[in-house]
């Protein structure tokens, strides 16, 4: 879907028109313009009903001729609230794009003419960038898609005077929304398709592209660093695993990097200790924290960020088999501290340990942020609202969570505490890769365990993103499917705290 940016005039030609409605149903000049070339049925629609004035986004479509052709005009409701927040446009142009596929409209028109807090040309921008998330659609693999299955709408313009203004600002949000897309790409392509190897690659194309700079390291040499977890959890798999390490610098090489960690398990079977048959399919997207981190390493380098980045993804296949690692084996982590794997589904926390103390060990980083899917208990916790959020740190996840809530990637913050870890000790190794009480705080005694391996690094948040990875409805800015969750999020915590000017 092309997204265009222009002054009045296209509306006539177009398949539909889409209106905003004020609460207090008083109509704009262009508005009412319409309004009596139809003989007064959109103020009348809006009478009819109470919903435009309560309601956000209460929608309604109306056919109309002109000159012949029908029309659709659409009546969108802007509700209540007096200042509507970023969050809001975004989420209205997201749902301005669902009821336009809907209605199989190839292109139509937002007529803009409403400013608020945020100026014409800003509220334009973010309702662009709504459109264009809620538009995303994974079809590379259908080979015969008819026409009628393809997502129609071609072509959405929104019309206003300030259209340059809009153009400029809407030029970053393109960028961010390349790195959503991207990530989105990488979480739903099929554990056939996307192995560590071509993971590899596709991450050393798309990034190289931007000025970043790519290596991938593979299991010889790891080896030779001391990662035996994460070489532990892929040595069922025929696939080597890879870590790979990206680096931006978008600020004065003097400045120190900020850190994004990522776990990027291709697929996570369980290994030994396997999973149950149903539901695994969605273990493709136990990669998902590694994707955040590719896709907002794109966004950031593509919109030019004034800061020096540094991301980390340790990509690994969970397989049984018969090199697979046994449930109760020993290995010894690059830091050093030895796990007894008491269960080899606990992988993702494995491949972390040796990804996050290499990367604070060898950058020295200002923060470190590692996003994972990693237990399936943060989704009992707080099911598909929020990811989880620890931290020994609290103004970074004070920042984190308010960066969070301007682009509705919500988090909410959990405890470290010595009890939980307690919970990883093993009887013969420095730590177990379970907690040992049974049942209880799975993703606290994860989180905890991650701790033993950030080194003295004071400034470190773990993201538990195993509820938001994977939309299963479909909502307003997130199509069914991979979401690329974190992506705007760190964008948004970069863009407000730690970019130099
Ligand atoms: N990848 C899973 C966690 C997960 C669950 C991600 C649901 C997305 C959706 C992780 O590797 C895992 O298997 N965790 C176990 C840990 C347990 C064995 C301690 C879990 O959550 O059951
Ligand atoms: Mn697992
Ligand atoms: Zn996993």
């Amino acid at each position: 879907m092309q997204i265009e940016f222009s002054k009045a005039g296209n509306d006539t030609t177009a398949g539909a028109i889409v209106l905003l409605i004020k609460h207090d149903l008083i109509l704009t000049s262009y508005q009412s313009m319409l309004d009596t070339k139809h003989q007064g049925l959109i103020s009348a629609t809006l009478k009819a009903t109470e919903c435009f004035k309560t309601k956000f986004a209460h929608a309604k479509t109306l056919s109309v001729q002109d000159n012949g052709k029908i029309q659709q005009i659409i009546l969108f409701s802007l509700g209540e609230e007096k200042n509507l927040t970023s969050n809001k446009f975004a989420e209205l142009g997201g749902k301005i794009v669902s009821k336009l596929a809907m209605l199989k409209i190839k292109d139509a028109v937002v007529h803009l003419d409403y400013a608020s807090t945020i100026t014409k040309a800003g509220i334009a921008a973010l309702m662009a960038e709504g459109a264009s998330l809620s538009s995303y659609r994974f079809d590379k693999y259908f080979t015969n898609q008819a026409e009628s299955e393809k997502f129609p709408l071609q072509t959405l313009t929104i019309e206003l005077e300030d259209e340059a203004e809009a153009k400029k600002l809407f030029k970053n949000k393109q960028a961010l929304i390349d790195g959503v897309f991207l990530a989105r790409n990488c979480v739903s392509e099929p554990a056939n398709k996307l192995y560590p190897e071509s993971y590899a690659n596709i991450i050393t194309e798309e990034l190289e592209q931007c000025d970043i700079t790519v290596e991938v390291i593979g299991e010889a040499e790891m080896r030779k660093m001391g990662m035996g977890a994460l070489i532990g959890v892929g040595q069922g798999s025929t696939n080597e695993s890879k870590l790979v390490v990206m680096q931006y610098n978008g600020a004065d090489s003097s400045e120190s990097p900020v850190a994004f960690v990522g776990k990027g398990v291709t697929f996570d079977t369980g290994g030994i200790s396997l999973k149950p048959s149903s539901g695994m399919a969605d273990m493709k997207y136990d990669m998902a924290g590694s994707a955040a981190v590719v896709g907002v390493m794109k966004a950031l380098a593509s919109r030019g960020a004034k800061v020096n980045v540094i991301g980390v993804v340790g990509l690994v296949e969970n397989m049984p088999g018969g090199n697979a690692q046994r449930p109760g084996d020993i290995v010894t982590t690059m830091s050093g501290q030895t796990i007894e794997v008491l269960d080899t589904d606990a992988e993702g926390r494995l491949v972390l340990a040796d990804a996050l103390w290499y990367t604070q060990d060898r950058f020295k980083p200002k923060f470190i942020i590692d996003l994972a899917t990693l237990t399936g208990a943060i989704v009992v916790a707080l099911g598909n609202t929020f990811a989880g959020c620890f931290s020994n740190n609290d103004d970074l996840a004070d920042r984190l969570i308010q960066s969070g809530t301007k682009v509705n990637e919500k988090l909410w913050r959990m405890p470290l505490h010595q009890d939980f870890k307690d919970m990883m000790k093993s009887d013969i190794a420095d730590l177990a890769n379970l907690g040992n009480v049974r049942g209880a705080a799975g993703s606290s005694n994860a989180a905890n365990f991650l701790q033993k391996f950030i080194g003295d690094q004071p400034c470190w948040a773990h993201l538990d993103i195993a509820g938001m990875a994977w939309e299963k409805k479909g909502s307003a800015i997130y199509p069914k499917g991979a979401t690329g969750y974190g992506v705007r999020l760190l964008n948004q915590l970069i863009q407000d705290y730690y970019e130099t000017n």
